[in-house]
């Protein structure tokens, strides 16, 4: 990646989510193949526990070589005393730091606050760097207002969708993490339960040039489910998907991965767009099939990601 790719086109095909009471995972996880990482500080730590857990964020940002990840750190909500604690230590454990994570973002609002918050303390300390926002989108408000919230900071890189909180924020009956319910089914099979958030929250991830990310599918023992679940995502545009155990890492940088066949593809589409505006036109034909303005785009996306992944 270079200095001037926007936050947006990271590579983001996995994001592996680590405890922050458990700091012997996180040279694990920093070793790992994951292309982002986020050490937790909310629904994974017992609130007797915020300020150790908080503490290890702050020395794993410091002193731990995460190489070319994306570095995450998932704070305390703004529904708790624990938010601005957490903020401000993260942001004065110097620059390493990439991405504050939000959970349960219900209101733009919430957004305009964590950035003024962080504006505040990037002035105070001189932080090198302004660090960019994740927000996990798993509320019935957050999902009805994601396209507000998607846009209220342009410190914004990238949406989540936390789907345990969201099924039980929106009254779904679940059966599994991230995972499909036989009573939600047709004649023909079962349906994804998960469909209109994930293309409500990719929708508005996109309108904003941000990255949509998937969330995590909970049975890490099931890898045909997790495949499949990654591939439905990735059909519907997500850039990648939560992993709750690096198990299921491989499988994800896999799944989200541009196909050869897709990137050859895209190659010969710009080429043949290149040829015809050479000769002053804007829409050319390719094996039978119109190319336009907007084939262009996706083929620059797809060849931009293969050679961020490669
Ligand atoms: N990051 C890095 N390494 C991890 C890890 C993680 N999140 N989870 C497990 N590992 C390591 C284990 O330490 C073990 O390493 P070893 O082979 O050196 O002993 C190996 O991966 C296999 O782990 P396993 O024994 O199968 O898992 P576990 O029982 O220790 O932990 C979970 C299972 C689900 C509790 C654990 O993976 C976890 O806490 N995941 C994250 C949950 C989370 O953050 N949820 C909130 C966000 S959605
Ligand atoms: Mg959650």
């Amino acid at each position: 990646m270079t200095a001037t790719t926007p936050p947006s086109a990271r590579l983001h095909r996995s994001e592996l989510a680590v405890p922050a009471i458990r700091p012997e995972l996180f040279p694990k996880a920093a070793a790992g193949p994951a292309d982002a990482v986020f050490l937790d500080l909310e629904d994974s730590v017992p609130e007797a526990e915020k300020d150790r857990a908080r503490a290890n964020a702050v020395a794993a940002i410091r002193d731990i070589d995460w190489g070319s990840k994306i570095l995450a750190v998932r704070v305390n909500g703004q529904d708790t005393p624990h938010f601005y604690k957490d903020l401000i230590a993260l942001l004065e454990a110097g620059d390493r730091l990439d991405v504050v994570m939000i959970p349960k973002v219900g209101d733009p609002r919430e957004v305009f606050a964590a950035d003024l918050l962080a504006t505040q303390i990037e002035a105070a300390t001189g932080r090198a760097r302004r660090v960019g926002l994740g927000l996990v989108i798993e509320t019935a408000k957050g999902l009805a207002q994601v396209e507000a919230i998607a846009t209220a900071s342009p410190r914004t890189e990238s949406l989540h969708l936390g789907v345990a909180d969201l099924a039980a924020s929106l009254g779904m009956r679940t059966t599994a993490i991230g995972g499909l319910n036989p009573d939600y089914a047709s004649p023909a099979g079962l349906l994804d339960p998960w469909h209109f958030a994930l293309a409500r929250l990719i929708t508005a991830a996109r309108a904003a040039g941000l990255r949509p990310i998937d969330g995590p599918y909970g049975d890490f023992r099931d890898a045909e489910g997790l495949e499949a679940s990654a591939r439905r995502a990735r059909a519907m545009g997500a850039e990648g998907k939560m992993a709750i155990h690096p198990g299921q890492v491989a499988a994800l940088n896999a799944a989200f991965q541009p196909d050869e066949k897709e990137v050859a593809q895209a190659r010969r589409v710009l080429a043949a767009m290149e040829a015809g505006r050479l000769e002053g036109r804007a829409a050319v034909a390719l094996d039978g099939r119109l190319l336009d303005i907007a084939s262009i785009r996706q083929a620059e996306a797809m060849v931009a990601k293969a050679e961020r992944a490669a």
